[in-house]
């Protein structure tokens, strides 16, 4: 280090021409490295962070959850630590700032992570969870337009053991769907908010032991003809579920989906899966088998957890924020390179 020093030397004089210009090179390296390496650094993070995204600013360091809301041209992002949700108007503004439009004092302490709009009553669900004790879970909805509470319906409390109410689902007759990541269940909640069954089967668990259930059903979506599809997480496995008679089908997936988190379907036929790396899938049998089509990396520095479709592109929703006095978060569109499963 002392012989790459960043200042110039003062030699004084009378050393010869070749030292000096021996030092000067010296000392000019290490400036010139650094400059170099930083750049580099910034050029990485700006590569990684290339493809066309939402930054918009905000005070918290974590956003779990985005979703478009078409008719009002906004996304809607849960807050985590601030108990509640968001908008972000995209329209007109650079640089949009995020509007904070619930904070649910009756589940302050917990956050909020999964989201969905259920577009039929033009309302909003938003799953709370104890994300660190795992003892509490509950689940919300809120008119889109007054945001008023329609209900707030607990989960799981001290005593029902460990849970994670996780994501969130919603089918066209209203009824809820929320995961649960720890104890690999899936609450059933009906439109007024009444609990309605809680959906747990053995095929949830593909694989036994703490390891390969660190983070289990995660990311759930409705499909239009009547089922659900879930992942799980760490094991990666897809499942379809009857959420009229509770039957759970493992989707056979040629192609990884491990570390799949959120879930969006892009078409009845292909299903965007967010994480590191973000995922297509696609079907052609009504999802009994799906094959693995793309693949999308993004910036991994902020990871991926939701994924939403906005004008028919699929937009995924990165977790942590950087910045000093505010924090800046991305939602970036992805861009999936395509994948040749053998
Ligand atoms: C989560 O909400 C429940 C219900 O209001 C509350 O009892 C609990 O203390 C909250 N959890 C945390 C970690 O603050």
């Amino acid at each position: 280090m002392a012989d790459c020093c960043c200042c110039r030397r003062s030699d004084g004089g009378g050393r010869t021409g070749t030292a000096a210009a021996a030092a000067g090179r010296r000392s000019r390296a290490c400036p010139a490295l650094l400059i170099v390496a930083s750049a580099v650094a910034v050029a990485l993070i700006a590569s990684l962070e290339l493809s066309p995204a939402v930054a918009y600013s905000s005070r918290g360091w974590l956003r779990e959850c985005a979703k478009w809301d078409a008719p009002a041209r906004r996304f809607l992002v849960s807050t985590f630590f601030g108990s509640g949700v968001a908008e972000i108007a995209v329209d007109g503004a650079a640089a949009p700032e995020e509007r904070e439009v619930v904070a649910e004092p009756d589940v302050a302490g917990n956050a909020s992570v999964g989201i969905a709009v259920d577009r039929a009553r033009r309302r909003l669900l938003v799953v709370f969870a104890d994300v660190l004790g795992h003892r509490h879970g509950a689940v919300a909805a809120y008119d889109l337009e007054s945001w008023a509470r329609l209900f707030l319906t607990r989960l799981s409390g001290p005593g029902d053991g460990d849970a994670f109410a996780d994501d969130v689902a919603v089918d066209e007759e209203g009824t809820a769907y929320v995961t649960d990541a720890k104890a690999n269940k899936i609450w059933k909640v009906g439109v007024d908010g009444e609990l309605l069954s809680i959906i747990r089967n053995e095929a949830f668990v593909q694989r036994k032991g703490w390891y390969h259930n660190l983070v289990g059903l995660n990311g759930i979506v409705y499909h239009p003809n009547g089922y659900l599809l879930v992942i799980h997480t760490s094991g990666g496995h897809l499942f379809k579920v009857n959420p009229k008679t509770e039957e759970v089908s493992l989707v056979k997936v040629e192609g990884s989906l491990q570390r799949g988190d959120g879930l969006e379907l892009i078409s009845p036929t292909k299903l965007a899966i967010a994480g590191t790396p973000s995922r297509v899938a696609e079907s052609s049998d009504d999802w009994d088998t799906a094959k693995v089509t793309g693949r999308y990396i993004g910036p991994m520095h902020r990871i991926a957890t939701s994924a939403t479709v906005k004008d028919g592109k699929v937009y995924l929703n990165h977790i942590i924020g950087y910045g000093i006095t505010k924090r800046t978060h991305l939602i970036a569109e992805g861009i999936f390179s395509p994948l040749v499963v053998n």
